[in-house]
C-alpha cells in the first residue's frame, strides 16, 4: 500500500462507493474503532448484522463473528480483513469432537457461547453472549438439563449466578485466563480507590475479587455510570479506548497478565489493521462463505437467542 495514502479517507470513500457498513468489536485497535459505523459487544454486533441494509458487511472482529453475520444475512457479502483472525475459545471446541461428547447426554439441550464455529452452532439449541447468558439460562425450564460450551470460566460463573447445574465443555479464552491474581492484588494495593472490573471469561479467582463482572458493554456502562474515578480493567485492553472517550477524567489500568505473557491483547483481534481493512474493502476479499446447510441449521440457535434478547 502506498505509504502516502490517507487510509481513513480511502476507507470512508470505499464505504460509500460499495454501500458497505463497518462493524467493529471493542477489542479492535483504536483507529479501526474510530472509523467504524458501529462499535459494540458480540450481541450488539449480531443485532446490527441482522438488521443492516448495507450490501457489504465489513467485520472488524474475529472469524466466528463474521460467520455469525453471514448466517444472519446470508444474501450479503461479509468481509473479514484477515481470515486468520480466529479465537482460542472457538478453536477449543471442534464440532466432530463435541458431537461425540453430546451423545453421552441425550436428554440435555446445548447452550453455546456465541464464540464458537458455525459448525458448532449446528449442534447448538440456543446461543448466548456474555450480555444475555444469564437471561438465556433462566429462560430454560428448571427440569431441563443443559450442556454449556465452550467456555468453562463463563460456565462456572453462570452456575454460580443462576444456581443451575450444567455440564461444561472445558474451553477457555487465551486472553482472559492469563490475568495474574498476584499482580492485580499489588495494583489494587497501589490504587486502593480503583474498582476492579472483569469479563466473565476470566478465571474464578479473578472474578471473585472483582467489584463488577460483565460483558464488554456492561463493563463500559459501569465505568461511565459508577462514581469511581479509577478502574483496573480485566479484559482485552482495546475497550479502554471507549472507556476513556466516555469518561475522559477517569483513569484506567489494564489488569496485568502473569509473567509468561508479555501483554494481554488478543492476538486474533489485533490481526486486523487499517491497511488490511482498506485492502479488503478495495478488493472485496477475503469473503466469508459457508455451506448452505450450516447456515440453515446453525442460524436457528442464533435466532432463538435474538428472539429472547429483543
Ligand atoms: P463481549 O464483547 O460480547 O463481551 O465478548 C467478549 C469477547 O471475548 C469477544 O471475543
Ligand atoms: Fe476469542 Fe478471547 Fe480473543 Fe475474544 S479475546 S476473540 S474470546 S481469544
Amino acid at each position: 500500500v502506498d505509504p502516502t495514502l490517507d487510509l481513513a479517507e480511502e476507507i470512508n470513500r470505499l464505504k460509500k462507493e460499495r454501500n458497505a457498513v463497518i462493524l467493529a468489536h471493542y477489542y479492535q485497535e483504536s483507529e479501526i474503532q474510530d472509523i467504524a459505523d458501529y462499535i459494540g459487544d458480540s450481541l450488539g454486533l449480531s443485532q446490527q448484522a441482522a438488521s443492516t441494509d448495507a450490501d457489504i458487511i465489513v467485520f472488524a472482529g474475529v472469524h466466528f463473528m463474521a460467520e455469525t453475520a453471514k448466517m444472519l444475512s446470508p444474501q450479503k457479502k461479509v468481509l473479514l480483513p484477515d481470515l486468520k483472525a480466529g479465537c482460542s475459545l472457538a478453536d477449543s471446541c471442534p464440532a466432530p469432537v463435541f458431537a461425540k461428547f453430546k451423545e453421552k447426554y441425550p436428554d440435555h439441550i446445548v447452550v453455546s457461547y456465541i464464540n464458537c464455529t458455525a459448525e458448532l452452532k449446528t449442534l447448538t439449541d440456543i446461543c448466548c453472549t456474555s450480555t444475555n447468558a444469564r437471561h438465556v439460562i433462566d429462560s430454560i425450564p428448571l427440569d431441563q438439563p443443559i450442556i454449556f460450551a465452550p467456555d468453562v470460566n463463563l460456565g462456572r460463573w453462570l452456575i454460580k449466578e443462576t444456581g443451575r447445574d450444567m455440564v461444561l465443555w472445558n474451553g477457555s479464552c487465551m486472553v482472559h485466563e492469563i490475568f495474574s491474581h498476584e499482580k492485580i492484588t499489588k495494583l489494587k494495593i497501589a490504587h486502593p480507590n480503583a474498582a476492579l472490573i472483569a469479563h466473565p471469561e476470566c478465571e474464578a479467582h479473578i472474578l471473585d475479587m472483582a467489584d463488577h463482572v460483565g460483558s464488554t458493554s456492561s463493563l463500559l456502562r459501569f465505568t461511565r455510570e459508577s462514581p469511581h474515578s479509577e478502574y483496573i480493567v480485566a479484559t482485552e485492553p482495546g475497550i479502554i479506548h471507549q472507556m476513556e472517550l466516555a469518561a475522559p477524567d477517569k483513569v484506567f489500568y489494564p489488569a496485568p497478565p502473569n509473567n509468561t505473557c508479555a501483554c494481554n491483547e488478543c492476538p486474533h483481534m489485533k490481526r486486523n489493521t487499517m491497511e488490511k481493512l482498506y485492502l479488503c474493502m478495495k478488493y472485496e476479499m477475503p469473503e466469508i462463505t459457508l455451506p448452505e446447510w450450516v447456515i440453515e441449521k446453525g442460524v436457528k440457535s442464533i435466532d432463538r437467542m435474538l428472539e429472547i434478547s429483543a
